[in-house]
């Protein structure tokens, strides 16, 4: 089955060192969360996936949008505007 939005967060153990931290994994629970909420209040189709490495090792936390754009440095702060532009991108 196709998911329509696929969002990755890097939470590589073994990578750079700004993807290793807890600041990552608060990132990809916090994304998952609010998506979690958007699925059940709006009923998009949208997924957090972990993943390892997208080669921006210095600038984590790192989120990729599947068909879109990165996000650097990223906080719990910015997850619904990263949501956001998530369920804009095909
Ligand atoms: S380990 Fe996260 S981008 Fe490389």
């Amino acid at each position: 089955m196709k998911t329509d939005h696929i969002l990755y967060v890097c939470i590589n153990k073994k990578g750079g060192k700004a993807c290793i931290g807890p600041k990552s994994r608060e990132v990809f629970r916090a994304l998952r969360k609010h998506a979690k909420e958007r699925i059940e209040e709006d009923g998009v189709d949208i997924v957090v996936k972990r993943m390892e490495c997208m080669g921006y090792c210095g600038e984590g936390p790192n989120v990729k949008i599947h068909g879109g754009p990165f996000f650097h440095e990223v906080t719990e702060d910015d997850a619904d505007s990263i949501l956001d532009v998530a369920l804009k991108c095909t």
